[in-house]
This record gives C-alpha cells, sequence and structure tokens, in this order.
C-alpha cells in the first residue's frame, strides 16, 4: 500500500464505522488519523440526519477537532458507559488483540475502551497482523521513569523515553507523564506482558489492549473498500 493507497483505505474505514452510530448514542471518540475520518462523517451525519450524539473525548487533539466539526462533547463523569467507541490501533492480531498508543493517548483511550459497550476498530488492512511485535508504547509517571527503564529487558524489551518532535526532551502526555516505548521481537503472550508491564510501579498504563477482544471488531479498510472482522 503507498501512501494514497492507505489514505484512502484510513478513510474508507473511518467512513464505515461511522454507520455504526444510531440516533442518542454516547460514543467515545478515540485519537489518531483514521479516528479523524470517522469524525468528519459523523459530524456530516449530524447535520443531515440532525441526530443527537454526544462524543467523550481520550485526547486533548480529539477534543480540538470534534469542537472544530461541531460534534457535542462530554465526560465520562456525565456518561460512565458509553454505548461505543471508535477508535485507532497500530496493530490488530487475529484475536483483536491490539496495540495502541503511537499518539501517545493510550491510557485514556484504554478507560474508554473498557467503558464502552462496544469496541470499532478502524485501520487499514496492513495493520491486521498474524502476531504483534515491536513496539509496545508505556505511560510511566516521571518520577518513575528510571526504575522501569530498568524494569522492561527483564521482560525481554528494549526500552526509549519518547521525544517530542517539535520540542527538545521527553513527550508529555495529556496526563503529564512520559512514554516509554519498549520494543520487543516478538510477543508471544500479549495478555501476560499486558499484565506484567502494568504491575511495574509507576506504569499507569501500556498500549497492549487484550481485554476487549469479544466486543471488538475491526473495521479494515483498503483503498476500494472495507472488510468487518469480529463477532458483533
Ligand atoms: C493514539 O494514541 C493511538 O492509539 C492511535 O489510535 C493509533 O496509533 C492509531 O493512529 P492512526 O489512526 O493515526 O494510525
Amino acid at each position: 500500500m503507498n501512501a494514497a493507497e492507505r489514505e484512502k483505505a484510513k478513510r474508507n474505514a473511518g467512513m464505515k464505522a461511522a454507520e455504526f452510530v444510531r440516533d442518542g448514542m454516547i460514543i467515545g471518540l478515540g485519537t489518531g488519523s483514521t479516528t479523524y475520518h470517522f469524525m468528519v462523517r459523523l459530524a456530516e451525519r449530524i447535520k443531515a440526519e440532525e441526530i443527537s450524539v454526544t462524543g467523550i473525548p481520550t485526547s486533548l487533539q480529539t477534543a480540538i477537532r470534534a469542537r472544530e466539526l461541531g460534534i457535542p462533547l462530554a465526560t465520562l463523569d456525565d456518561h460512565p458507559d458509553p454505548d461505543l467507541a471508535v477508535d485507532g490501533a497500530d496493530q490488530a492480531d487475529r484475536d483483536l488483540r491490539l496495540i495502541k498508543g503511537r499518539g501517545a493517548a493510550l491510557t485514556r483511550e484504554k478507560v474508554v475502551a473498557a467503558a464502552a459497550a462496544r469496541l470499532v476498530i478502524v485501520a487499514d488492512e496492513e495493520k491486521y497482523t498474524e502476531r504483534l511485535a515491536g513496539t509496545v508504547p508505556v505511560e510511566v509517571i516521571p518520577f518513575a521513569a528510571r526504575p522501569v527503564m530498568l524494569a522492561v529487558p527483564e521482560l525481554g524489551g528494549e526500552p526509549a523515553i519518547r521525544e517530542g518532535k517539535a520540542k527538545d526532551g521527553p513527550v508529555i502526555t495529556d496526563n503529564g507523564n512520559y512514554i516509554i516505548d519498549c520494543t520487543f521481537p516478538t510477543i508471544p503472550d500479549p495478555a501476560g506482558l499486558e499484565e506484567e508491564l502494568t504491575l511495574i510501579p509507576g506504569v499507569l498504563e501500556c498500549g497492549l489492549f487484550c481485554r476487549y477482544t469479544q466486543k471488538t471488531i475491526l473495521v479494515a479498510g483498503n483503498a476500494a473498500g472495507t472488510r468487518i472482522i469480529g463477532k458483533n
């Protein structure tokens, strides 16, 4: 898939996911470029069909974009049990276990994914993979950064504090923390690794999402259309 095809694939996935929205729904709004396509289509539907929906944003980026698009927003304080969450992913395996967090929004994304009745993942189909492997982002309170850096190699990973692109020094998340990108050549037991990473003191969350497979569907986009993968 070249860059133009990938962009079409993401757009197709995002637009398809908007079909899952019904009038009156509370919707978790994920973060990233594919979710943005979903929000654009959702905003179109809100205007054209006069449906009433409320979004729960998972990041500052999403909150800003949703406001620009005219999508009404609320918080989990108002609506702790969204009907649906729509979000992107970096990888999805055959059991719909995910790696997320390229955009550093993984903790709020996980909170919303856990709270929602259904999780719709939008991604280009090249992210649908036989086995998860590679970089798992981990959100860490700054106080614990060094001990976490020392603990990750014991789990087989190589840790690196994520640095800003347009800012010198570490990326600071929407929650005021660091991201430690932990690279694993293979991940034979994703659920076990998720548990072990999140048990390290000072780790807030990790980008492995293994607990929501039963309520997850994947809308895998390609340049020509989409494929729906999952039980629901
Ligand atoms: C944000 O932290 C991430 O979890 C994104 O949802 C994920 O990286 C997918 O992003 P794209 O849709 O931009 O590829």
